[in-house]
């Protein structure tokens, strides 16, 4: 070893040694630029409008739509993702509801494209909040998946949300083929430039549990799993491969869902894929660091940032994350 090689000629702490410093070396930021609010609607005879699973969000009347979205557009927010909580009279096993071009989704996205005509809304396609069963797609007596019908009921939902004003469309339904139907349905019908987001590594996690009851799915799903068709958190191979998949059938953005135990995830399709990647930090990550800062283990704003930071180092462009607005309090660059 030369005399200047190693310690004390390198101190990787002289990177540190100062606020400024650390900044300019910093190779992540987190900003409003990377940051989706996802939203819960309700029809507005539901007074239900508190989510006992996620302290401090609350479902948003349809009525009162255009006002809370004014005010996240004014807090900086870039985009959101609308998700409905429909009257559950409203369910059936064919999930009807999902196809109707008056139903809660649409009748928001049109009060809300009109009001607010550059501001991008994404929409959720997927039969959960609207089937008996909680299932993403249609079922059978025996409980099992009806892939190619489900998939072409979505391609009819994503549809009527474009017609209705949605700029993007995010499957979330983990059915295969079916970014390939809906990206044909909207070539047809000329909405060449809706985008769509596909939630191609969509994992079977216990995490969304809090979401289930947001969405009032809870109960609907049971004890039933959706293994079937959602990712085995044992591997790797099937994200990779859908993802692929995904992009080859037109979609233009691909998802890793969640976000924070699957950072791995993230970064190797990050360095196998060229199409921006998204990432959503889940209802229960957003539990568990909420509840977290709440009982004082964590400081909440350090902890929320230090997670979407981490998200993003792994190689997310965007984030979908319920802490979206209370981040935007903080970052105001
Ligand atoms: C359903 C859907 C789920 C989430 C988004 N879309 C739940 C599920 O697959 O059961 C979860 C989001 C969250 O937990 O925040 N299509």
């Amino acid at each position: 070893m030369s005399e200047t090689s190693g310690f004390p000629f390198v101190r990787s702490q002289r990177l540190r040694s100062s606020s400024n410093i650390r900044d300019l070396v910093s190779e992540n930021n987190i900003t409003m630029n990377d940051l989706v609010m996802p939203i819960f609607v309700t029809e507005d005879q539901d007074k239900d409008l508190k989510i006992n699973k996620m302290p401090g969000i609350f479902r948003k009347k349809e009525c009162d739509i255009i006002k809370e979205v004014e005010i996240l557009i004014n807090k900086g927010i870039k985009s959101i993702a609308l998700f409905p909580k429909v009257d559950p009279q409203k369910k059936n096993n064919g999930g009807d509801e999902s196809t109707n071009s008056n139903n809660l989704i649409c009748r928001c996205l049109r009060m809300l494209s009109k009001e607010f005509p550059n501001f991008p809304i994404i929409c959720d396609v997927a039969l959960d909040a609207y089937t008996l069963s909680g299932h993403d797609g249609l079922i059978d007596e025996n409980g099992k998946i009806l892939n190619d019908l489900t998939i072409n009921k979505l391609a009819e939902m994503s549809l009527n949300f474009a017609r209705a004003g949605a700029k993007i469309i995010a499957p979330s339904d983990m059915m295969d083929g079916r970014i390939k139907i809906i990206r044909n349905c909207l070539e047809k019908n000329n909405y060449e430039d809706i985008c769509i987001i596909s939630y191609s590594a969509k994992y079977c996690s216990e995490l969304y549990k809090p979401f289930r009851e947001a969405l009032g799915s809870e109960k609907n799903l049971g004890s039933s799993s959706k293994e079937y068709y959602q990712l085995d958190v044992r591997n790797t191979l099937n994200a990779i491969r859908k993802i692929h998949e995904d992009i080859s059938e037109g979609s233009d953005i691909i998802m890793v869902k969640p976000a924070s135990f699957y950072l791995d995830i993230i970064k190797e399709a990050k360095e196998k894929i060229n199409v921006p990647i998204a990432a959503y930090q889940v209802s229960g990550e957003y539990y568990m660091l909420k509840m977290a800062s709440l009982n004082e283990i964590f400081n909440f704003k350090n902890v929320v940032v230090e997670s979407l930071n981490c998200i993003k180092r792994a190689g997310a462009s965007l984030i979908f994350s319920y802490f979206t607005e209370e981040v935007s309090e903080w970052l105001k660059y």
